[in-house]
């Protein structure tokens, strides 16, 4: 595994000081949709940066008020953080005449000029492998759709759509819903591609695995070439990297404090660690999880030399998955999660109004590595580099 600690000048996790995503020479202009509290803005944020572009942010969509208040937070400059459904600016059928709600969004967002990249993660409980009673049939798989709508509408250089990788064998109205988003930004004139890839290849201690459909305008950089890119530039880290500095940390901060386990819990977790094991024997487990069962993660302890497996919003608990800390006799914090998670120590997630809500917004949130390898990517084989999106002197002061 290579552990790019030494290379780098500074860790890019433990920086406490938010960079200047808002200047740059030229500008990249960005529409969010389930926008979540914006890891994939904020993946997008610091591709841009490193190549001295400022993000503007024209829109960002999500129905859950506590998403939209991180959001706002962490983008305060955004020009419309929108408390929404995304069905309330593009409510019309593929191919259809826009809507009046349609027509309204384009003309509020064309004022600025075009949209340079729309990305956005519809939900996943529809068609999520821990959920198999409601999926592929449950009527969310549709708003995966959604977000070809909005590219026909409002017709971005690039569209980025995340999901589970299960998506794949969503279908709606008789076809797989990849294959019918594949088929119409073809015919509205985009390249496409999609994958499978594992943000433990993107620099995230986490064995997360995303599916990601690219699409760009034909004619300009072939998204293939994207993917291509990412699977020959990987970046390995484990969970020394991401967590190892906070185990003496000292600090009052909510996203610090210690997850309180059960007593039965508690005895699991030191049962892990004074006999050096990782996977909880049957004999340790509750009674209805012993006997044969694909749960060996559960009641796990982490390792340090290996990334972490998915991050949910059961990170506080071993009993929802391999939280345990290596070393310690307790689950994760929400700080050791959110840095799983890929987010630097910046990102503000003192919003959340409860533990519960903070834990969703981690466990909900989409590595924002992910958003800046693709882009980074884009940036590389110059995607962006003939835009004519060049800042007004006033704005770069
Ligand atoms: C997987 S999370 C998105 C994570 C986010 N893209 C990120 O980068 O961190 C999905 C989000 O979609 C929101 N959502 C679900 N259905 C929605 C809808 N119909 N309209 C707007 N937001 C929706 C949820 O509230 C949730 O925050």
């Amino acid at each position: 595994m290579r552990i790019a600690t030494s290379i780098e000048p500074e860790h890019p996790l433990r920086a406490a000081i938010r960079p200047d995503f808002e200047s740059g020479e030229r500008r990249l202009r960005l529409v969010d949709l389930f926008a979540g509290c914006g890891g994939i803005t904020l993946g997008i944020a610091q591709a841009a940066r490193a190549n001295e572009f400022a993000l503007e942010i024209a829109l960002a969509v999500d129905f859950e008020s506590e998403a939209t208040d991180a959001y706002s937070r962490n983008f305060a400059s955004a020009q419309r953080v929108a408390h929404a459904s995304v069905e309330e600016f593009f409510d019309g059928d593929l191919g259809a005449e826009a809507t009046l709600a349609e027509r309204r969004t384009a003309n509020e967002l064309g004022e600025n000029g075009g949209i340079d990249i729309l990305v956005g993660g519809p939900p996943c409980q529809g068609h999520s492998n821990l959920n198999n009673h409601t999926r592929r049939v449950d009527g969310k798989n549709a708003l995966y759709l959604r977000m070809v709508r909005a590219a026909e509408i409002l017709a971005p250089e690039v569209v980025l759509i995340e999901n589970v990788p299960a998506v794949l064998r969503d279908r709606h109205d008789g076809e797989g819903v990849v294959a019918r988003a594949e088929r119409h930004l073809q015919k509205l004139g985009y390249q496409v591609d999609h994958r499978v890839v594992s943000a433990e290849t993107l620099g995230v201690a986490q064995t997360r695995r995303r599916h990601i459909l690219l699409a760009t305008k034909a004619g300009h950089v072939d998204p293939a070439t994207i993917f291509e890119n990412l699977e020959s530039n990987q970046i390995r880290h484990d969970l020394q990297w991401a967590i190892g500095d906070l185990v003496d940390i000292a600090s009052a901060e909510p996203r610090d404090r210690a997850p309180q386990a059960k007593a039965d819990n508690l005895a699991r977790m030191q049962w892990l660690l004074a006999n050096d094991e990782y996977d909880l024997p049957n004999e340790h487990r509750p009674k209805c999880h012993q006997g044969t069962h694909s749960y060996k993660s559960m009641y796990g302890r982490l390792r340090w030399d290996q990334p972490a497996q998915t991050i949910t919003s059961g990170f506080g608990s071993i009993g929802q998955g391999r939280f345990m800390h290596p070393d310690l006799p307790r689950a994760l914090t929400a700080h050791e999660a959110a840095r799983i998670q890929g987010f630097p120590d910046y990102f503000d997630f003192s919003s959340c109004s409860t533990r519960a809500a903070l834990a969703t917004m981690i466990g909900n949130a989409v590595p924002p590595q992910l958003g800046t390898a693709v882009v980074s990517a884009l940036f590389e084989a110059g995607a962006f580099g003939s835009m004519e999106g060049v800042l007004p002197s006033s704005a770069l002061a």
